[in-house]
């Protein structure tokens, strides 16, 4: 047995004995207990209060409802539903195309639906028209939407009074001859799939005019029992050389179609080529290089999935006299009477509801920002707006 020194023994006793030492220890051991609970307590909360910064102080401390799911405090109701009150939003592409190709399996709406027609511009920077579109829309709200994706954090300077103002969707850039226009072509159809009542999707430019006034182009539309997407099955100039053959099985050489990209969908049409992974997961890996998706894609898979619905043909006039990729372009000195009377009918006759009809184009391309004062001009005499 090891021998224990005084020191020990009297330093044992001490604490073994002594009463105010227990006493003491006792209250460190409360007093530290207390301090590292109040201090886990206010970590918590203030972490709380981080994500939510809606929760008061005092509802923190003094809680009114024992646990509640954050709602607000307005009662969900089917007008929040049916059409977005801000067409900026956080979701990323592969959640708003989830979100926006959502169907009810209800056919008949519980609301009055009033068709609505959603023109959707693409465009990098200005819209040097919108003061013709401004005319074209006024007097008939309730019957259009407004969209425009252009390049990210480019804002529209437009004025508050006008239809374009404070329309613009999340956008990203893009490159002509890349799946990133596609993307573009299905961002804006998917954000305009949001508002409920949009019926038909009619895609836009810039440099894009409408050549009849809104009614006329309105019914046009929503009486149309096609979509109009150009539908050729081969390109004029390259033929068909843009199609990969390892895109077979899947999407055959005869089942290949090119177009130009300004086309216009039904809603129905609208909500597929948004919900499409399969082919367009294709296209991204293998229509590069010579081959132009944005041109290609849409036609394709229309022809593919929904062929007979469609009126292969454009509702956008472009002047390609002279070949090429892109169409001429129409500056001021060339606006005149004649132009746009021959635009509306050119002598030519389509087939529109399986009838003939000599009003074949309701969109023109392309003309420079200088055109825009004698058009105006022209609108309300030639126009009828
Ligand atoms: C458009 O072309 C498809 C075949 O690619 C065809 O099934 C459809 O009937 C055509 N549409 C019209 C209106 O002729
Ligand atoms: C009418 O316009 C279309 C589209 O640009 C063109 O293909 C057609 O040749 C034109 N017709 C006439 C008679 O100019």
């Amino acid at each position: 047995m090891k021998p224990r020194r005084k020191g020990d023994e009297e330093e044992e006793e001490l604490w073994a004995n002594s009463p105010r030492k227990d006493a003491l220890l006792r209250l460190i051991k409360i007093v530290t207990g207390v301090v590292v609970f109040m201090a886990g307590a206010v970590l918590g909360l203030s972490w709380g209060v981080r994500f939510n910064p809606h929760i008061a102080q005092t509802e923190i401390f003094f809680p009114t409802k024992p646990y509640a799911k954050e709602c607000g405090k307005v009662t969900m109701n089917l007008k929040d539903f049916l059409e977005p009150c801000h067409l900026m939003h956080g979701m990323t592409d592969k959640e708003l195309f989830w979100r926006a190709s959502m169907v009810s399996k209800i056919k008949k709406y519980p609301f009055n639906r009033v068709p609505k027609v959603a023109f959707m511009f693409m465009t990098e920077g200005p819209l040097p028209f919108f003061p013709l579109w401004d005319r074209f829309f006024r007097g008939h709200q309730g019957l259009f939407t407004v969209y425009v994706h252009a390049y990210p954090g480019y804002t529209l300077k437009v004025p508050e009074t006008s239809f374009f103002y404070d329309h613009q969707i999340p956008s990203e850039k893009t490159k002509r001859g890349s799946i990133s226009l596609v993307d573009a072509q299905k961002r804006l159809l998917a954000n305009a799939l949001l508002d409920l009542s949009n019926e038909r999707f009619v895609l836009l430019s810039e440099s894009c005019i409408p050549v009849f006034n809104f009614q006329t182009i309105y019914n046009y539309l929503i009486n149309s029992a096609y979509s109009f997407v150009q539908s050729n099955d081969e390109n004029p100039i390259q033929g068909h050389g843009s199609y990969n053959s390892r895109m077979a099985p899947e999407i055959k050489h005869s089942q290949w179609r090119e177009g130009t990209w300004w086309f216009e969908v039904k809603r129905s049409l609208a909500v597929n080529i948004v919900a499409d992974n399969k082919y367009y997961s294709i296209f991204r890996k293998y229509c590069k290089i010579t081959c132009y998706p944005d041109d290609s894609y849409i036609p394709t898979y229309l022809n593919m999935l929904d062929g007979i619905l469609n009126a292969n043909r454009t509702v956008t006039w472009a002047d390609w006299s002279k070949r090429g990729h892109h169409p001429a372009t129409y500056g001021s000195e060339d606006i005149t009477e004649g132009l746009i009377q021959s635009i509306r009918n050119n002598g030519t006759i389509c087939t529109y509801n399986s009838k003939p009809s000599s009003v074949c184009f309701l969109f023109a391309m392309k003309f420079s920002p200088d055109a825009l004062e004698p058009l105006l001009n022209l609108a309300s005499m030639v126009m009828k707006f």
